[in-house]
């Protein structure tokens, strides 16, 4: 059952009252920090067509495997951290798939240290962004992304910055984008509002408001484009929603 009507987003602030558009897609209780599957929905049903293949790197829980299969597409989900049997025990530096194998790749990386995953030496989670470390690694996870991307297809990345009090802010999103900018072409650039638990509290938004700090309060949405060598001016952003697909998500916002 749809908990709330699915519509394309179509500013680039994006909000959702709840986590999952379906009760089967709630992560175990234990799995920390998973994304939103209305996020995956929207760039899935935007960037992908029926039976393309998506990918994604670090999935966690699995929403991204979870939204592909409910929109007709095929997944293939990795992480070091299994919690689920069809998810691939692989580290996403050296993924093991032929080049140019997916047709669109989502990925949610750690935000530097602020939720512990498996505690595991190969977890991007376990790297500071105050260093070079966690860069230096997403670096190579990038790089491993376009490896794997077919030519003329889209990835999107979901991150936040991250913040300890009386320090400077780590501007994990811009420095991301700056590498990602050195790979791909930025197609868009979107913002989430976040839905934390944390940010429900009370007295974490007096103490932001007594110290004088602020809470994140959204999470960056990059959106890129893998050009083929034929798409050298790199402006042909093609649509690969089917005919179909593409009606009934304009259907919706007919005025009635
Ligand atoms: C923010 S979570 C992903 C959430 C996921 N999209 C979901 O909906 O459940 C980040 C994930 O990255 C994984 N991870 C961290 N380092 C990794 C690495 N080197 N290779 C693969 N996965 C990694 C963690 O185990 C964690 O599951």
């Amino acid at each position: 059952m749809s908990k709330q009507p699915l519509h394309l987003q179509t500013t680039t602030l994006w909000d959702y009252p709840s986590q999952h558009y379906k009760k089967s897609m709630e992560p175990a209780e234990h799995y920390k920090g998973a994304t939103p599957a209305y996020i995956i929905w929207n760039l899935l049903s935007r960037y992908t067509k029926p039976k393309d293949l998506v990918v994604d790197p670090m999935c966690g829980s699995g929403t991204t495997i979870d939204v592909a299969r409910d929109l007709n597409r095929k997944a293939l989900g990795y992480d070091i951290n299994i919690v689920r049997n069809d998810v691939f025990k692989a580290d996403a530096r050296k993924l093991p798939l032929e080049n140019e194998k997916a047709d669109f790749v989502f990925i949610d990386p750690p935000y530097s240290t602020h939720i512990r995953y498996s505690g595991s030496k190969e977890c991007i989670g376990e790297l500071s962004a105050k260093s070079d470390e966690y860069y230096k690694a997403m670096n190579t996870v990038l790089h491993e992304i376009n490896r794997i991307l077919r030519p003329d297809r889209y990835m999107a990345l979901y991150v936040s910055d991250s913040f300890e009090k009386g320090k400077p802010v780590m501007p994990i999103g811009f420095t991301l984008f700056s590498m990602l900018s050195g790979i791909f072409v930025p197609v868009d650039i979107i913002s989430v509002k976040r839905h934390n638990a944390t940010l429900q509290r009370n007295n974490w938004h007096k103490a932001a408001a007594e110290q004088n700090y602020f809470l994140r309060g959204f999470n960056y949405l990059f959106v890129m484009f893998k050009p083929s060598a034929k798409n050298k001016a790199k402006t042909v952003f093609p649509d690969r929603r089917s005919n179909e697909e593409k009606e009934r998500q304009i259907e919706n916002f007919e005025i009635k």
